[in-house]
């Protein structure tokens, strides 16, 4: 079946450069989220590039990879990406049309052949600076060239990526590429803001209100993170069990101890600034944990063992096999010596 849509040579800008009348009164949100030169601004935002835009693919100019019998290589020409998959018999040239992540668990290209979308069947990971097997990728040995270079993705699959990765480009269940806004944007987390704004320019501030997610809930939070980050019930009704649930940080911090459904101590914005990039100092994260483990505070508990660095103990970090990138399991606990890993 070949898809309706045609994909446009240009892809329509960045949700940077879209939200940007809103940085006009948001600057605070708006410069953290997106950085000023887009380098330093929250993976979110950049959570998928057209390959014209693609910092891994311009600073990685010729990628080369060898798995089994097929030969596989990215090179640069310009602003474009070329796929070659080859085992020395047959051999496709493609040219990459989306690049999903910064790298850091994979950055996976997505491709057209024949009017229909692929998820390539190798991935970048800045963590050992080259290609390897995409994570999730179908298992075994694949019957054909084009097998070798990707998985065919169904309508659904298309929609899918692109309703976590983009803003404002699904249109009655699909993804309309002529509005594609790559990236989590601003109105994704927080709804339309078109009459927001137009209230603004119009003078009429009374009906520019748009909804307080600051009066969310831990749980009210953790559900709509979870639309993407995947939500306890998503994981316990349909798994995975076992290390691969350790990215699904909704999943886990509702089973730990500390997870209390209404208190925002707890909720994934007690911890994180949203609009901002991840706080990687570990330290930091202390004063969350003694907002409540304090002597004087609702959980009474305080550590015998030390006063700071909480997270590097109580949040162990675990490989998902095959990601080339370590986890922070937010299901916060006691790690005792020899223990299985807790679903
Ligand atoms: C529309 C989908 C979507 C929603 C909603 C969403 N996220 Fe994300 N989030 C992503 C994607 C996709 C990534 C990975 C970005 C990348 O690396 O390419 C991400 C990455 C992150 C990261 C950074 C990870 C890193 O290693 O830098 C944090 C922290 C995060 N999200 C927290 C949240 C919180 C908190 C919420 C709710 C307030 C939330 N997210 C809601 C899609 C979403
Ligand atoms: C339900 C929402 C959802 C869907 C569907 C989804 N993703 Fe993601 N994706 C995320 C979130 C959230 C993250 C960040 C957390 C993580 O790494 O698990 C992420 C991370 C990634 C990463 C790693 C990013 C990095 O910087 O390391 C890649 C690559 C990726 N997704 C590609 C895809 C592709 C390709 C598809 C479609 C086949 C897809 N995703 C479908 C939500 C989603
Ligand atoms: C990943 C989801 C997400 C994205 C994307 C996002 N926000 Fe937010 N925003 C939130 C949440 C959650 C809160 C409530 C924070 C809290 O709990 O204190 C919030 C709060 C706010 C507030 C109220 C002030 C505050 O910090 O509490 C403003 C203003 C705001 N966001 C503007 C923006 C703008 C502008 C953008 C785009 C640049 C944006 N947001 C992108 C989730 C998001
Ligand atoms: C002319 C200035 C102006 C512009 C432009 C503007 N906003 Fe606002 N915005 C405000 C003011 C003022 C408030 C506080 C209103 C209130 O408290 O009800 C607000 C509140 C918000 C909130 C509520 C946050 C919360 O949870 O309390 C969000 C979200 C938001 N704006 C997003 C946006 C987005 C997205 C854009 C761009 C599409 C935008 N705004 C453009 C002035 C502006
Ligand atoms: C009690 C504090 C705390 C809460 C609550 C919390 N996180 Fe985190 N989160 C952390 C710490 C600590 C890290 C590791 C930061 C680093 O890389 O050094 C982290 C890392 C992450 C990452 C990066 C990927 C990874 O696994 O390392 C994502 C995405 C994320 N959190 C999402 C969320 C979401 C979504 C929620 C709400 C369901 C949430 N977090 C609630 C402390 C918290
Ligand atoms: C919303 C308040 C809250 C926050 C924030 C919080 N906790 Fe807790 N935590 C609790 C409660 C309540 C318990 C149950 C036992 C108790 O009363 O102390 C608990 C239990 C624990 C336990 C014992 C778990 C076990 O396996 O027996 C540890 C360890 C812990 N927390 C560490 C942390 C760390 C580290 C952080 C920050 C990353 C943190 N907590 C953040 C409320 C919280
Ligand atoms: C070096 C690793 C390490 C660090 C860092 C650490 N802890 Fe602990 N923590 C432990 C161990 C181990 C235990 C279990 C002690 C035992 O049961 O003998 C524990 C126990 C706890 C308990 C349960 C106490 C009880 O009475 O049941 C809480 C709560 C706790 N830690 C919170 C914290 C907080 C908050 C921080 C940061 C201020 C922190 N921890 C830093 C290793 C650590």
């Amino acid at each position: 079946m070949r898809l309706w849509f045609v994909l446009p040579i240009v892809l329509t800008l960045s949700a940077a450069h879209q939200d940007a009348p809103c940085a006009a009164c948001h600057k605070a949100q708006t410069d953290k989220y997106y950085g000023h030169v887009g380098q330093h601004g929250s993976s979110m935002a950049r959570a998928l590039y057209s390959v014209a835009e693609a910092e891994i693919l311009e600073k990685n100019p010729k990628l080369a990879f060898q798995l089994g019998k097929y030969s596989y290589s990215i090179q640069r020409r310009g602003k474009e990406s070329v796929y070659t998959v080859t085992d020395g018999k047959s051999r496709l040239d493609l040219d990459l049309k989306f690049a999903f992540g910064q790298g850091a668990a994979g950055q996976t290209y997505v491709f057209e052949h024949n009017g229909q979308l692929y998820e390539s069947r190798v991935s970048f990971y800045k963590e050992i600076g080259r290609l390897d097997l995409t994570m999730g990728a179908p298992p075994g040995e694949p019957r054909n060239i084009v097998e070798a270079a990707g998985r065919e993705m169904t309508p659904k699959d298309v929609t899918a990526c692109f309703a976590c990765h983009t803003t404002n480009s699904i249109e009655k269940g699909l993804v309309n590429f002529n509005a594609l806004r790559a990236g989590v944007g601003c109105e994704n987390c927080h709804g339309s803001a078109r009459k927001h704004l137009e209230a603004f320019q119009s003078g009429n501030v009374k009906a520019a209100a748009m909804p307080k997610l600051a009066n969310w809930s831990a749980e009210e939070q953790s559900e709509a993170c979870g639309r993407c980050h995947r939500t306890w019930a998503d994981i316990a009704t349909s798994g995975p069990l076992g290390l691969h649930n350790v990215r699904f940080q909704p999943y886990r911090l509702a089973n730990s101890k500390c997870y209390d459904s209404v208190d925002r101590r707890i909720a994934c914005s007690g911890c994180h600034d949203v609009h901002a990039p991840l706080e990687k100092n570990i330290a930091a994260y202390d004063t969350k944990c003694t907002a409540c483990h304090a002597a004087t505070s609702s959980a009474k508990k305080t550590c015998p063992k030390a006063q700071s660095n909480c997270a590097s103990c109580h949040m162990p970090r675990f490989e998902i096999p095959g990601s080339h990138h370590q986890f922070t399991d937010h299901m916060i606990r006691i790690v005792r010596k020899n223990e299985t890993y807790p679903n």
